[in-house]
């Protein structure tokens, strides 16, 4: 069961049985590209243990984005995927399938409520607004229901599909680390955004006086 909704997407706590589907993505490089500040190098056989002891389980919300079965259609298919049809399609192919990705917020220091945002979709389901749904979803969830005094989040200067995102969610910039990560072969900024709960406040407001 899903617990929440937007809508494209059913969203819901990730499960032992998501663990395929995150280690697919963490083995593509087109989302680890800009999706981690690491080293980009496939992930062996310890990396869902690595993943679930040292970020999902510290995290304060991880949510797991699976597309409604009616939108399957806007799914690209990589060269080479499997791609099952009708009476041979089981459970788990709609499950894989249907995998687009997951967000979370963690928090540092309680203390401040500053929460850290991330979110990484998978390649095949990209430019269909859904980590615009997702961002705001968080975002209001995050004000609304578990009282966070500001959300932070980073991103590389190169990645303008995130910074759109991000822009589209009325998160202003703070600022930029120059040339902090190493990226197809130049330096590039870590950027930062951050907004405030007054400005989610404000920005609900007149959103609604919009409509
Ligand atoms: C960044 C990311 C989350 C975007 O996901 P998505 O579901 O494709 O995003 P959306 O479809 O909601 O929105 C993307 C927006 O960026 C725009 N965009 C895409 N590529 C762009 C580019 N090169 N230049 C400018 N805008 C671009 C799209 O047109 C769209 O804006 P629009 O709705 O106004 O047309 C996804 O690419 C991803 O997971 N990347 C890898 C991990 C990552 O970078 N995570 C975030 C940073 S930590």
């Amino acid at each position: 069961m899903a617990f929440a909704t937007t809508k494209h997407l059913n969203l819901r706590g990730y499960r032992e049985s998501d663990k395929d589907y995150f280690m697919e993505q963490e083995n593509d490089q087109r989302v680890m590209l800009t999706g981690y500040p690491g080293y980009v190098v496939p992930n062996g056989p310890n990396g869902w243990k690595d993943l679930q002891e040292n970020f999902l389980s510290k995290e304060l919300l991880v949510i797991v984005a699976e597309v409604k079965r009616e939108y399957a259609g806007l799914r690209k298919w990589d060269e080479g995927e499997v791609r099952k049809e009708g009476e041979e399609k089981k459970p788990e192919d709609w499950d894989r399938e249907l995998f687009a990705g997951y967000s979370a917020l963690g928090i540092g220091m309680p203390k401040n409520r500053d929460a850290h945002f991330g979110i990484a979709i998978n390649a095949q389901w990209w430019g269909n607004g859904f980590a615009t749904e997702i961002t705001e979803w968080m975002v209001q969830h995050a004000f609304e229901q578990l009282n966070v005094h500001r959300i932070s989040l980073g991103y590389t200067g190169v990645n303008l599909a995130a910074k759109r995102v991000y822009e589209k969610c009325g998160f202003p910039h703070e600022g930029a680390k120059r040339k902090a990560f190493w990226l197809n072969g130049e330096w590039v900024d870590a950027v930062s955004m951050g907004i405030l709960d007054e400005e989610y406040w404000e920005r609900k407001k007149q959103l609604a006086n919009k409509a």
